[in-house]
Order: structure tokens, then sequence, then C-alpha cells
């Protein structure tokens, strides 16, 4: 499909970033939207490597899910008896993992496919090196089918904490390209929309990298949401004007403590919400909380190339030899978060011992 013809109507369904093929994995190159449509055949992991490290798939659940196919992919034409695989898919694991460092999904994936191929092994469930190998795309599938599920519901429990007429500001793209369907900040605009409410969706255009005008402009036009994209220096001015109820963005990781990690620009947006007195709120699967960091100030956050600063609009916007600093995500303290929104209900503070009770349940 080209965006021609994408334009032409509404998508009969929403793009899939990520889709099992048979026998390779077929990836929507989202940097290449939302002016073109193309699918790529990834059949390595390294394949997989560079697609997550170069952005052509991005946002943490969709990141996790093509990690999971990526150990697959890693590991299908390994020679040797089940002990070998297995061996083969703790490396093409951490191999994968040095693909980006800030979204816990990623770690998250890597690690249940690991987890799987020990459990079969130590329980005795197999020892065919073949069963093995198809178990891996069996989780890998597992998962992806799992985060669609996990969607929905944690649109259902946005839901309860927005109305019909609501205004809602998003920052970079939590939508269904960045997940199995649906999204997590997105899913429950989704769903408004399929019970005939009217939502109105200001999208931030997110620099450096455009997430918010090339990819959730462009997934919730095709929806036929009523999308308005603004520059994100204009989201004050759009508060401002009594026009937005409610900021949900999504995160690529929660810290123990309630900190939240997303694409650069959110907390900047939290603060803002705050000013004005509108809630802030997080959407995300239990798989993007991540006990095992205390604090947000211990949450890796990925730096890029200068040239997404320096260059734009297909030619060089900054003086050359220019001094840049291009973080990927900033951290949002946890004292702007007003609720955390995950599939299994909708957290408030204290997030430390509140994020820890999900878990328990
Ligand atoms: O650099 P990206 O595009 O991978 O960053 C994505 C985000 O920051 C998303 O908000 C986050 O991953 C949540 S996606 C449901």
């Amino acid at each position: 499909m080209t965006t021609d013809a994408a334009r032409s109507g509404l998508a009969e369904t929403p793009l899939q970033s990520v889709a099992w093929a048979g026998d390779r994995l077929d990836l929507l190159d989202q940097r290449l939207l939302p002016e073109q449509i193309v699918f790529l055949p990834l059949t390595t992991a390294e394949d997989v490597w560079e697609a997550i490290r170069q952005l052509k798939v991005r946002g943490a659940p969709a990141i996790g899910i093509a990690a999971a196919y990526g150990v697959y992919l890693g590991v299908r034409n390994t020679e040797g008896d089940a002990e070998q695989v297995r061996a083969e898919i703790v490396r093409q694991a951490d191999y994968l993992a040095t693909s980006r460092p800030t979204a816990v999904n990623l770690f998250w994936a890597l690690d249940r496919m690991k987890a799987k191929a020990e459990a079969l092994l130590a329980g005795g469930q197999t020892t065919d090196a073949a069963a093995l190998k198809a178990a891996m795309l069996d989780e890998a599938k597992q998962i992806q089918a799992e985060d669609e599920e996990t969607c929905r519901l944690i649109g259902e429990h946005a839901l309860t904490l927005l109305h019909d007429g609501v205004g809602i500001l998003t920052h970079c793209n939590a939508g269904g390209l960045a997940t199995a369907k649906y999204g997590t900040a997105l899913a429950p605009i989704y769903l408004a929309k399929e019970r005939g409410w009217d939502v109105k969706v200001f999208a931030d255009e997110t620099r450096p990298v455009l997430q918010g005008s090339r990819l959730t402009a462009f997934e919730l036009q095709q929806a036929g949401v009523d999308v308005t994209l603004i520059c994100d220096n204009m989201a004050g001015m759009v508060m401002s004007k009594g026009w937005v109820q409610a900021v949900i963005v999504g995160t690529d990781r929660v810290a123990a403590n309630g900190d939240v990690a997303n694409k650069i620009g959110t907390y900047g947006v939290a603060v803002l919400a705050k000013a004005h007195g509108i809630p802030f709120y997080v959407a995300c699967p239990l798989s993007t909380i991540d006990l095992n960091t205390p604090t947000g100030a211990e949450i890796p956050i990925e730096e890029r190339g200068e040239e997404e600063v320096t260059h734009g609009f297909g030619k060089r916007t900054a003086p050359a030899g220019v001094k840049v600093y291009n973080p990927a995500f900033d951290v949002t303290p946890h004292e702007y978060v007003s609720a955390i929104i995950t599939e299994k209900g909708v957290v408030t503070a204290p997030y430390g011992e509140n994020l820890r009770k999900l878990f328990a349940k």
C-alpha cells in the first residue's frame, strides 16, 4: 500500500508494525512514514538489531516484540543438540540487548525468551533441538498476542479517567505503531472512538525525530480521529486556551519510585500540565515497569547522533561544528505523574508502594 492509496480513504485495518510472515519478519519501516509504507523482510538477528538501532521499529513494546522474533531468527539455523541451541539463544538475546538502552521492554522480552528455553530444558519438557527452536517462535508470537490484549485493557482502564468531549494532548508516538495494536497512550482514544465519543487530540510533533507528526498524526488521521498537529513549543499555548483536559503519554521505563522515562520533551509537557492543573497520565504495560531500577536517575538514557538535531527539511539547519546534546529521552519525576495506567488498573501515588502491589496481585 502506498501513502497515496492510504490517503484515498481510511485504512480498513490499522497498519501492523511487526508481522510474522511464515519464514521471515515483515517490519514496517517507521522511518519512512508518512510518505511511504514499506515493509522490510528481515531474516536474521542482525537485521533485527539494525532495525531497532536505526528506529525502523521503535516504541517500547514493538521493540520487545521484534527482538523476541530476532532471537528465533538468530537460532533457527543453529546446528547441534538442544543444549547448543539454548546456549545460542542466550548469545543472540544478549546481542540483541545491545541495540538500544532505555526501553526496558527490550530486556523484558529477551529475558522471557531465555527463561522459556531454560524452563523447557530444566523441566525435561524437551530435549529436542528442533522443538526448542519452534518454542522460541511460539513464544515470540505469544508476546505479540499478549501485547494486543494488554493494550486493549490499558485503554479500558484509561477510559475511566476520561469523558465524552475530552481534549487530549500526547507526545511522541505511543500508538498502534509502537505496539502490537491500539498502543498505550492512544488505546483509550481508539476505544473512545469505537464508543462514539467526541475526542480531540493534540499531537506534539516531537523534535528531533518527529514521531508525533510522522507517526501519531498519521495513525490517528488514518483512523478518522480528530487530531491537530502542533509544534512542541505550542503545547503551553494550547493548554492555556483550555483545550486540553488530559495529557496521556507512553513510557520506555518506569522506575520503582514512579519516575518515568519517555521521549525527550515529555518532562516539559508534564511541568506545563501541572502549571495548568491538567492531569498528566502515563500509560504502559507491566513489562515497562522496572522495579529493579530504584529511581529515574538510574535509567540509562540513550544519546543519539548529532545530525538528528543539526539537519532537518533535507538540509543542514545548524552551523557546522556546533556542539550538540541529543538525549533521546528524559525523566519526568513522579511528583508530576497523576496516574500510571496499566493493564491491571490505574495506579496513583505513593508509587513506590502501589507499583509493587501491582506485581503482587
Ligand atoms: O525513540 P522511540 O521512538 O522508540 O521512543 C518511543 C517513546 O518514547 C514512546 O513514547 C514509548 O516507547 C512508549 S510506546 C508505547
